[in-house]
């Protein structure tokens, strides 16, 4: 197995040549780790984890087993799409479960943020481990580890991430992007033929949703976000400004105010946006949003969206304000 440390002559990987190269041999590194047993992935449709199913696809077909769990707190579509680029399109192994009802039951009351990720990562591995013990003879559990995780493994993303298994699963770790920077995973993953919907996505925190819906989640309100969210990103993608935007999207928090609908008092809540652009996350500055933008997307959120009733602009950088608001 590889180590940890990348190596000074490792080139850094540009080009479709340069990952086609890096592909083979990673698949051939992995068929000789693995022979004809079975490993397991957690697939949850970002970057990481899906650049690693295209690439165990490939190197091992139906011996690899990805397990998609919906938590209730992905944006609009995106466990359809996981299912429909793999299940449909690669012809994976894929066991999709809908956990929405468990974890959006676990979350009832709950406000406090901490609180709230911890529920979500608990029960993510619970899930998890249950649909793993359904399974015989998985021998090997594959990652999405890539270098910046393991150069920052105590540093600000170890608490972002969710946790590990129980101790008493022992599977033998496949990693085959650890020694990759985030532009080469993306590089990769177009070589092995993934959509730029999938490759050149923002970042989106594990516990999803449950970060952008402030407070203790209620169905209704989660369903606004993800709604405004996707309009927001539909308008994003119209202009062009998902292109150059590093992360844009929706908070709502747990606040309503008086409002006009139909000629009649509408209670609602705000649906905030947060558009930034960074180098590593740490620190973050302000995009400009055309104004024509900002009056489309709010005539469109306030018309479309059952229960927001405005729409507001977060012009805070980072610091002082978070990325997310939580
Ligand atoms: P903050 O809010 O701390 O966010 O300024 C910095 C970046 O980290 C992302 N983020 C997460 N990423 N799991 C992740 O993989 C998480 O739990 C998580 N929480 C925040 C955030 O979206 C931003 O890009």
């Amino acid at each position: 197995m590889q180590n940890n440390v990348r190596p000074e002559s490792m080139a850094r990987i540009t080009t479709k040549e340069l990952a086609d190269a890096f592909i083979a041999e990673q698949v051939a590194e992995v068929r000789a780790q693995v022979g004809d047993k079975k490993v397991l992935l957690a697939l949850s449709g970002g970057v990481d984890s899906s650049v690693v199913a295209a690439l165990l696809i490939k190197a091992i077909g139906k011996q690899l087993v990805c397990v998609h769990v919906n938590h209730g707190l992905m944006r609009k579509d995106e466990s359809e799409e996981v299912i429909r680029i793999f299940r449909d399109g690669l012809d994976a192994n894929l066991i999709y479960i809908d956990a929405t009802d468990r974890f959006l039951g676990k979350l009832k009351d709950v406000a406090e943020p901490e609180k709230k990720r911890k529920i979500i990562g608990n029960e993510f591995i619970v899930v998890f481990d249950e649909e793993a013990r359904k399974l015989d003879d998985i021998d090997f559990l594959a990652q999405g580890t890539i270098y910046p995780d393991i150069i920052e493994s105590d540093g600000v993303k170890a608490h972002h991430n969710v946790g590990g298994l129980p101790e008493d699963m022992k599977f033998e770790l496949v990693e085959p992007i650890k020694l990759l920077y985030k532009d080469e995973v993306r590089v990769v993953g177009k070589a092995l033929g993934l959509p730029s919907s999938m490759v050149d996505r923002q970042p989106f925190p594990g516990p999803g949703l449950g970060v952008r819906c402030l407070g203790a989640i209620t169905r209704d309100r989660l369903e606004a976000l993800r709604e405004a969210d996707a309009i927001l990103r539909e308008e994003f993608d119209i202009c062009g400004l998902s292109k150059t935007v590093w992360q844009y999207f929706i908070a709502v928090p747990d606040m309503k105010s008086v409002g006009v609908k139909d000629g009649k008092r509408y209670e609602g809540w705000p649906a905030i946006i947060r558009a930034v652009n960074t180098e590593d996350a740490m620190t973050a500055t302000i995009e400009e949003i055309p104004y024509n933008v900002l009056h489309k997307i709010t005539n469109r959120i306030t018309a479309e969206v059952e229960g927001i009733n405005r729409v507001l602009l977060d012009l805070t950088p980072k610091p002082v304000g978070t990325i997310e608001w939580e």
